[in-house]
């Protein structure tokens, strides 16, 4: 069973895949062409790749005959055409679960960061224009008692907002589907089926929803400007769930308080104008940038090539 994988990985992950299969790794880490990746397909038994490779309908029309499993090393897997997949009877996996809190930690310590403005505050110190305390100097926003807008209480928004919780924030959310009964009264959720009624009435956004055809620019021009002028967006799902140019714009005019940002439209570019503003935290995709998380994500893999092998069903399916 041949096994190829487009970037490095930890290197305890490599090892125990050259210990289980045949396994092509890249030791360079170069990211792969379209073309490269192509090639893989057509060759590999089970494709892994990551965020950073477009797994598009032309790749997998070049997928070999052997082809029977693209094992993502992430959760989303916006970046592979689960139709086009799926018409050619190739599963997909995905890593959930165990990035879940590391990617929770991110989004808390960007909400933290954005509203005690942090980062500005690193940046005048460390370019000596700190002149010491005063009793009005570089005032944030306190956040016991503000309104948390989660949008997609999942795993990590439910992780978010117990976190959120003990900061004393209260929560409120929308998804595509009202979750239990339990889960609203353990977070003390309330439910907003009405997006622009949610973002009307909240402090800090945080955006945990996957990237899909329905929530590309889901935060438009248009919805950017149901959020308050006194409240913070941040994102740490997908870049592309935002217009970029236009949350520059409204953060420039004062149509927002600030953002703070894991994610971005066409990473690794920032959009310039996000770049020179200061009420921004900028982080460069680092939700799951932590060892033990990327070893459990890399676990998580070699468990569904392994079941797939075993001819048993995948752990860790995702449908398109
Ligand atoms: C991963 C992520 O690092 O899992 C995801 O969806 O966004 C990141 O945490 C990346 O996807 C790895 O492919």
């Amino acid at each position: 069973m041949l096994v190829v994988v487009t970037r490095k990985l930890p290197r305890a992950v490599e090892e125990r895949m050259r210990a289980l299969f045949d396994v092509e790794l890249n030791a360079t880490d170069r990211p792969l062409s379209q073309d490269e990746l192509a090639s893989a397909a057509a060759r590999a038994d089970v494709l892994v790749p990551t965020v950073t490779d477009r797994i598009d309908a032309t790749v997998i029309e070049r997928a070999g005959p052997r082809l029977r499993l693209l094992a993502n090393f992430g959760v989303g897997v916006n970046h592979v055409d689960l139709r086009a997949a799926q018409a050619r009877g190739i599963q997909v996996s995905n890593t959930p679960g165990v990035l879940t809190d590391a990617t929770a930690d991110i989004a808390m310590l960007l909400i933290l960061a954005v509203t005690r403005r942090a980062s500005a505050g690193e940046r005048l110190l460390r370019e000596g224009r700190f002149t010491g305390w005063t009793p009005t100097f570089h005032l944030g926003t306190s956040l016991r008692g503000k309104r948390l807008a989660v949008v997609g209480l999942g795993r990590i928004g439910q992780a978010l907002a117990r976190r959120a919780r003990v900061f004393g924030l209260e929560i409120h959310y929308h998804n595509r589907q009202r979750v239990s009964r339990q889960t609203e009264n353990e977070l003390a959720a309330s439910y907003e089926p009405d997006l622009d009624l949610l973002l009307a009435e909240a402090d800090v956004v945080s955006l945990h929803c996957p990237l899909t055809p329905q929530t590309r620019h889901l935060f438009s021009s248009e919805r950017l400007s149901r959020i308050r002028p006194s409240a913070y967006l941040v994102n740490t799902a997908r870049g592309e769930i935002v217009d970029e140019a236009a949350l520059a714009a409204r953060l420039r005019s004062g149509g927002l308080a600030g953002a703070g940002l894991d994610v971005y439209e066409a990473e690794p570019e920032v959009h310039p104008d996000l770049l020179g503003l200061d009420n921004v935290v900028l982080l460069p995709h680092l939700g799951s940038a932590t060892e033990e998380a990327r070893l459990a994500m890399g676990q998580k893999v070699i468990q569904n090539i392994s079941a797939l092998a075993a001819g048993e069903p995948l752990p860790d399916t995702v449908l398109p």
